[in-house]
């Protein structure tokens, strides 16, 4: 088996196969495709966690679709959030008029996605929608946000792999697998 497709001994179990992932965004990019056939949406990708899940997501879209990249931070190398959200790296592309779709790793508590939406619409493009990933599956938590596209719901673990990361480690992982807590503890 190759790298990053075996199961990794800091992972405890493993959630989201290669192939379910696979299977996951293909039909996330049939809905995306559908509903915005004909309007050449900009996808933002939320770095560096959603690089892995645009990359595949951008190439199940038949429809015209440019892409543009963020980095924003809100953890460091911790597994809770901050509370504090930083850009790091801004949009090269003008977003007014144009529909915004914030490709985005995991959906956990919100607050990086509310900061990053007020941020965008603050420069007025036509609309904006969110493709998640991944949501933490945690009722009440995250109830401001309403991403339009979720891949799939994951329980209230820390997650890695498919692109998220612990201290920067494990994005390579092909699937998204539940981090051993004696990793982090
Ligand atoms: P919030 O709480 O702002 O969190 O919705 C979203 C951001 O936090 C990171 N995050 C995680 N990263 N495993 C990770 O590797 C996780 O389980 C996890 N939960 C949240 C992630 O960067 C996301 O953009
Ligand atoms: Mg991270």
């Amino acid at each position: 088996m190759e790298q990053g497709t075996q199961q990794h001994p800091d992972i405890e179990k493993v959630l989201l196969t290669e192939q379910e992932m696979r299977g996951i965004v293909e039909k996330l990019g049939e809905q995306i495709s559908k509903d915005y056939a004909g309007k050449n949406p900009l996808i933002v990708a939320v770095l560096r966690g959603a690089f892995v899940f645009t990359a595949d997501l951008m190439r199940t879209i038949t429809t015209e679709c440019e892409v543009d990249f963020m980095a924003i931070s809100s953890y460091g190398d911790s597994v809770k959030s901050s509370g504090v959200v930083r850009i790091i790296k801004d949009l090269d592309t003008k977003i007014e008029d144009r529909d915004v779709i914030i490709a985005e790793d995991i959906l956990d508590t919100g607050l990086t996605l509310s900061y990053l939406i007020k941020n965008l619409e603050a420069r007025h493009p036509a609309s904006i929608s969110i493709a998640a990933c991944l949501v933490k599956d945690v009722k009440g938590k995250h109830s401001a946000i309403k991403p339009k596209y979720v891949g799939a719901y994951v329980p209230d673990a820390f997650v890695v792999g498919y692109g998220l990361d612990y201290a920067e480690k494990y994005r390579n992982l092909s699937y998204v697998g539940i981090l051993k807590p004696e990793v982090y503890s």
